[in-house]
């Protein structure tokens, strides 16, 4: 059976590829986030995964305003990066799981999620650095399922309903008869506004208070309204989504192995994160 060993959330502001790709990772503005990284590499070669399910938002790449699902599950063979014109380089593509992708979406479908199933496939800097991050300078270890929710354009699916999005695929993960050892990430956030009078806006308050909550009490923060979450977080720190998704999509008793949070990265608050997923084994027993 698919084991989910954990979960990593970080943010994917485009300049950190800008910066892996002119080696700034020990200039003084990037060393504290990029050293951010060094628990997760350890945690990474411990834990060997096969499988990264990643929880992302695209940013027009895939999909533009004229047509945006709110939840869109990739069922490709390989997810190939494309010039965003960000400056960045575009990245190498990354092996999918159809098998475990159709799995996932079978049981969305089954579970009442009208998800759009998508055979094919851009993945943008959601995506990509995050992996460069989680896996610098080699070639990535892992295949993915990529799960693509809207936080472009309102409205958007509330906190809530990301919760039990992941909680639907850590399910789905658990009924997979294959032998996988499957993380979950989640990208994006934490708090941060790039246009309109509050570009800029960062609060360290409520992102500590996520970084709390989000472990044990994630129910607590899908209470918020996604009109409150932008009043707290900015209008862009509705990315949390993708957090909430990954958080649900541990199943087990989850502890936080690694916090780091550095303000700013870009115009960003920058979070990375490992949570640990420890089976629980009453629940199984019951
Ligand atoms: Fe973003």
């Amino acid at each position: 059976m698919a084991t989910i060993i954990g979960g990593v959330a970080t943010t994917h502001v485009p300049s950190i590829g800008k910066a892996i790709a002119d080696k700034k990772q020990n200039d003084p503005y990037w060393r504290p986030f990029f050293r951010g990284f060094d628990y997760v590499h350890g945690w990474l070669a411990k834990e060997k995964p096969d499988v990264a399910v990643v929880f992302y938002n695209d940013h027009g790449l895939n999909f533009f305003l004229d047509k945006l699902p709110t939840f869109a599950v990739g069922a490709a063979k390989e997810y190939r990066n494309e010039d965003e014109g960000w400056g960045i380089p575009v990245s190498r593509s990354i092996a999918g799981d159809p098998d475990l992708s159709w799995h996932l979406i079978n049981a969305l479908v089954e579970d009442e999620f009208d998800i759009t199933m998508c055979q094919d496939m851009l993945i943008d800097h959601a995506v990509t650095i995050p992996m460069a991050l989680m896996w610098p300078g080699e070639n990535w270890p892992v295949r993915i399922v990529p799960v693509d929710i809207n936080t472009v354009q309102h409205p958007l699916p509330s906190l809530k309903r990301c919760l039990k999005l992941g909680q639907s695929i850590g399910r789905a993960l658990e009924s997979y008869p294959q032998d996988l050892r499957v993380m979950v990430v989640g990208t994006g956030g934490l708090s941060h506004q790039l246009d309109g009078p509050r570009a800029g806006f960062i609060n360290k308050e409520f992102d500590q208070l996520c970084l709390d909550k989000i472990v044990a009490e994630p129910e607590t923060l899908a209470r918020y309204s996604i009109h409150d979450w932008v009043k707290e977080s900015g209008a862009q720190g509705v990315e949390f989504l993708n957090w909430m998704a990954m958080r649900g999509a541990l199943t087990g008793r989850v502890s936080e192995l690694h916090r780091n949070y550095h303000i700013p990265i870009s115009n960003t608050a920058a979070a990375t994160v490992v949570y640990g997923n420890a089976k629980e084994v009453q629940r199984k027993a019951a």
